[in-house]
């Protein structure tokens, strides 16, 4: 069997007024005219999630109602940043939130020959009890013959696997210390792709052992001087499973937020 997965990511929705209904609905008939068997959203579904449980339903009955399966992981947008950054970061009740109105905050499935993991990356580093529980549940998660797909929010590193970057840099992805930990973990031939959200730019890394791809958001581009060139799009990424991946970029600019 070939799976069609849709990754989409960076929805920010909140309660603004240029909150456009009809940016969703560009999303809406991208699912439905790609047809995808399942849908893996990759973080920061609404703007202010730990203060806004409303939009975070919204985002919730939003998903659902494209009618495909999906599976939807934590952003820093929707339970607080990594602990590191000082400000605004992940909280034990606002994990508890995203998890009592989403579902969960990780997955794991088996469908179409490969086993696909999500993690919840904003604890990474955290110091929380569920940090801890993530990676022994991570270590099982991992323990199959299958090719595996991960996917996170903020990517495990941007170029380097032992990257530690300072300053704003820092921002885009799990820390050193933590990712160490996760990189571990991922060491194995059956780890085919890592697939994240959160910088808001296409890229894919296939030059060393774990490929990577960052999907675009559905929201706004960031640009960032170190970005690789030509990401710079609003959209999604199918993801065909099969015996190999592929993907294709579905770039759409009616995707990105209008201005204030
Ligand atoms: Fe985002
Ligand atoms: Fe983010």
């Amino acid at each position: 069997m070939t799976l069609r997965l849709l990754q989409c990511s960076d929805f920010h929705l909140d309660a603004r007024p240029h909150d456009d209904p009809r940016r969703m609905e560009v999303v809406r008939q991208l699912v439905q005219r790609l047809a995808p068997d399942l849908i893996v959203f990759t973080g920061d579904l609404v703007e202010l999630g730990p203060q806004d449980a409303d939009s975070l339903r919204r985002g919730r009955d939003l998903l659902a109602s494209f009618g495909c399966p999906f599976y939807a992981l934590p952003g820093n947008h929707d339970v607080g940043n990594k602990l590191s950054i000082g400000r605004h970061v992940v909280t034990e009740p606002a994990v508890g939130q995203w998890i009592d109105i989403l579902g969960n905050d990780r997955f794991v499935c088996d469908v179409g020959g490969w086993r696909l993991i999500g993690i919840n990356s904003q604890i990474t580093g955290s110091g929380l009890a569920r940090e801890r529980d993530q990676l022994h549940w991570l270590q099982s998660a991992l323990d199959t013959e299958l090719p595996i797909a991960l996917f996170s929010h903020m990517p495990p590193y941007l170029y380097q696997c032992d990257e530690n970057p300072t300053g704003r840099e820092a921002y885009w992805q799990i820390d050193p210390e933590p990712r160490q930990h996760i990189l571990h973990l991922l060491d194995s031939p059956n780890v085919r792709l890592v697939a994240s959200g959160h910088v808001h730019w296409h890229a894919t890394f296939n030059h060393d052992s774990l490929p990577r791809l960052w999907c675009p958001a559905c929201y706004s581009v960031v640009h960032e001087p170190h970005y690789p060139p030509g990401g710079n799009v609003t959209g999604m990424v199918l993801h065909t499973l099969d015996s190999d991946w592929t993907y294709e970029l579905i770039a759409d600019e009616a995707l990105s937020r209008p201005q204030d």
